[in-house]
């Protein structure tokens, strides 16, 4: 820990349910309503949703807690939390590493977060609906081709979250959770039920319920559900570290975890309720990947009735999911710049937010000007979100493995997360020591395997 740090007072939730309902804030996102189906329709819908209800259980859950018992532990950001226990390591370096992970990360996800906010504006004021003519392929093609276009977007969600930031833990991040998340909930599950009641909707349940069981293991689906599993609950890149420095020292951090993986898994079901009935009513692809949310679904609710409520319900439900994902995001670099310089934590969000634009400016641009800038083979874009799902965030994962599971001694990581005793502890420590980074280094393997 530097000696220079500023003695602050430090900043603490609310309450446990603000604090809870961040952390659910952080981990539903885009992940869960966007990538989660297109993952999932091209991986055999059913049998891809119980390979990764076991990713959830089996690697997800234990890294979860582990995080958030470091960042109990560290009491700060996530630089202090990995450099607690040996200040000249060169652990301290892995705190640096999510800092810098997390601005990459935001850097291309307010990119896609801009075209969410673009759509759902033009679906309240028509505009989106008067565009159809030749069908959304090329609408949607022709706006992140724009030169200008998908910069603004992004930069309109990027000031929203540096907004939100700048008003501080408890003021800020809390209070937008509390008000957002709930209406999120809501949201996801009239949608859901409103798909349901569309005639030729059973064939989507059937698709997203019913595993085929012979795409069940296959090398591809693991590595797709741990990967998705690594994004959607937001793990990897200290998000959660970050979030339980600023815990009271009462609350439960298995209870905690346990809300978030079952909350986040939840709403990724039931946004996939909300999409692929809707999708197969209307005889619609399923595996048509990134784009079934941009082309495939603005098609549908064109069709349907109540298509234009229904479609400003989605478009506002993703641009709020995401905002919410991006405060976490920018809560990392933002707490660990705070504690380490004098600087105000406004003029710490307004300097990541920037740094976030300019980095995610490439990303904007990769599907126009910038077309034919390619890394092994993949847009600016493409490479940046490939290479965070099956590098970044595993890397991180493993860091967190390692210094709980191997590199604290037991008892001290069994009590920082709230578990000593019981069987409970000795089942979690072997799956945060053991079990998750050897599967996390597996699909590591596979994935470089494939280059
Ligand atoms: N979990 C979010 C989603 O599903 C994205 C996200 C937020 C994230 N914080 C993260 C991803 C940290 C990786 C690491 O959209």
């Amino acid at each position: 820990m530097s000696a220079d740090r500023q003695q602050l007072p430090r900043e603490q939730w609310g309450t446990d349910t603000g604090f809870i309902l961040a952390t659910i804030g952080s981990a539903v996102g885009i992940g869960n309503i966007w990538r989660f189906s297109y993952v999932a329709g091209e991986n055999g819908g059913g049998a891809f949703l119980i390979v990764y209800g076991l990713s959830v259980l089996l690697v997800g859950l234990p890294i979860v807690i582990g995080e958030l018992a470091l960042g109990r532990r560290g009491a700060a950001d996530a630089v202090v939390a990995f450099a607690k226990d040996a200040p000249r390591s060169a652990w301290r370096y892995a705190g640096w590493v999510s800092v810098l992970g997390c601005v990459l990360i935001l850097s291309f996800y307010a990119v896609v977060a801009g075209w969410a906010l673009k759509y759902f504006l033009g679906a309240v004021s028509g505009a989106l609906w008067q565009a159809a003519g030749a069908g959304y392929g090329g609408y949607f093609r022709e706006f992140i081709a724009d030169p200008v276009a998908p910069l603004f977007w992004q930069c309109v969600m990027l000031a929203l979250t540096v907004f939100v930031v700048a008003g501080g833990v408890r003021a800020g991040i809390e209070v937008a959770n509390r008000v957002l998340m709930p209406l999120l909930a809501f949201c996801v599950i009239v949608l859901a039920i409103y798909s349901a009641t569309l005639p030729g909707s059973a064939k989507g349940w059937q698709f997203l319920l019913s595993p085929d069981w012979d795409s069940i293991l296959t090398g591809q689906v693991v590595v797709a559900a741990i990967g998705q599993a690594f994004f959607s609950l937001g793990i990897g890149m200290a998000v959660f570290i970050t979030y339980a420095g600023y815990l009271a020292p009462e609350t439960r951090i298995p209870r905690a975890a346990v809300a978030i993986a079952a909350g986040d898994t939840l709403f990724a079901l039931i946004a996939g309720l909300a999409i692929f009935p809707a999708v197969f009513a209307f005889g619609m692809n399923p595996a048509a990947g990134p784009e079934l949310a941009f082309i495939t679904l603005p098609q549908i609710f064109l069709a349907m009735p109540y298509g234009h409520i229904f479609g400003i319900a989605f478009f506002g439900l993703l641009s709020a999911a995401a905002l919410t994902s991006m405060m976490s995001l920018l809560e990392v670099p933002v707490a660990s710049v705070l504690h380490r310089s004098r600087i105000t934590r406004r003029r710490a969000a307004i300097l990541m937010g920037v740094a976030a634009f300019v980095l995610g400016i490439p990303s904007a641009l990769s599907f126009g000007v910038l077309s034919d800038v390619r890394i092994s083979g993949d847009g600016v874009f493409d490479f940046i979100n490939r290479a965070v799902s099956n590098y970044l965030l595993p890397l991180g994962g493993i860091l967190v493995c390692l210094y709980v599971g191997w590199f604290l001694r037991r008892a001290d990581a069994v009590s920082a997360a709230g578990l000593s005793g019981g069987v409970t502890g000795v089942i979690w420590y072997w799956l945060v020591r053991l079990v998750a980074p050897v599967m996390v280094f597996l699909v590591i393997l596979d994935t470089v395997g494939e280059l």
